[in-house]
């Protein structure tokens, strides 16, 4: 049965694009509003069926473990000053789901990270969410990974198409044939030239990886930027016939960007009830004034 239980989270970057704001402090506990990205991740995650996480971590990035773990004198003063919302929102946190912490001694690169995790997740296929991509919680976005695994068998990459001036930021895929949600990836290159790039479907931060992934990892030498590359394991995983892409029909925020953390901050706050009106009103007025 092909059920996901266990997923990974790498947040042992340096978030060099976010500085200064991450010299002290990891961007993934910069909030969406008032919730941190890495949690909007991890609530997606529980909602694609997943019980168990495991976040890869590295120095300065304790925030992250603090902010899953009971907070025992914050709960304690909200309890007597009869502040149940608000206790009862801190509590939830800790009880989302299972979590496991192993850290990543230096950062070496995405496909480093992930072997770092090796010995929790074993012989079981899993998820791998980038803990700065966040996608509109309206929408599926990993479990239309899961879809495509459970028909396929296969690790898959979650994809979305980018402008071909931006092919150049990420691991790009062969294109669909026309209308296809699901397909197999026969190439796979990270950060390509716009001309040499095979389509403009980009691998997004989502994945669904078997443990087929290991052994490639094992063998993969460091490769674009001196990085090693979990695209280079997955080229090797496409070689074979064992790599499939899945078209992720969510709006994406990369979080990691200023710009987009931006947008996803407006547009979140747009849709919250206790804001939105009020925010909305002052958007208006601020254009209007600019105009
Ligand atoms: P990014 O390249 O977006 O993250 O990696 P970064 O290196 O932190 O960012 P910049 O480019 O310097 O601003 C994608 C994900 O992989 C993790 C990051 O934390 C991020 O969630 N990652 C990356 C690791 O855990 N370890 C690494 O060695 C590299």
């Amino acid at each position: 049965m092909n059920t996901i239980r266990k997923a990974l989270i790498p947040v042992a970057g340096l978030g060099t694009r976010f500085l200064p704001a991450t010299k002290a402090q990891p961007k993934e506990m910069l909030p969406l509003v008032d919730k941190p990205v890495i949690q909007h991740v991890v609530e997606e995650a529980i909602r694609a069926g997943i019980q168990s996480l495991t976040l890869v971590t590295g120095r300065g990035k304790q925030a992250i473990e603090n902010h899953f773990d009971v907070a025992f004198e914050l709960e304690d003063v909200l309890r007597r000053r009869e502040q149940k919302r608000d206790l009862e929102l801190v509590q939830t946190i800790t009880h989302l789901a299972q979590f496991a912490y192993v850290r990543q001694g230096e950062p070496l690169g995405l496909g480093h990270a992930v072997l770092c995790a090796e010995h929790t997740l074993g012989q079981e296929t899993f998820a791998l969410l980038l803990g700065d991509d966040v996608f509109d919680d309206e929408d599926p976005a990993l479990s239309a990974l899961i879809a495509i695994h459970r028909a396929t068998g296969k690790s898959v990459v979650g994809v979305q198409q980018v402008p071909a001036a931006h092919v150049s930021r990420y691991g790009i895929v062969n294109a669909p044939l026309q209308g296809d949600q699901g397909w197999n990836v026969s190439a796979i290159v990270e950060k390509p030239h716009p001309e040499a790039a095979p389509s403009s479907w980009a691998v997004v931060g989502r994945y669904i990886l078997t443990p087929e992934v290991w052994g490639h990892l094992h063998q993969i030498q460091p490769g674009v930027g001196g990085e090693y590359q979990l695209t280079d394991a997955l080229a090797r995983l496409a070689q074979d016939g064992r790599l499939a892409a899945a078209a992720i029909p969510a709006r994406r925020y990369d979080t990691g960007n200023k710009l987009d953390y931006l947008k996803a901050n407006v547009e979140f706050a747009l849709r919250r009830p206790d804001l939105g009106h009020d925010f909305l009103t002052y958007l208006k007025d601020l254009l209007a004034e600019k105009a």
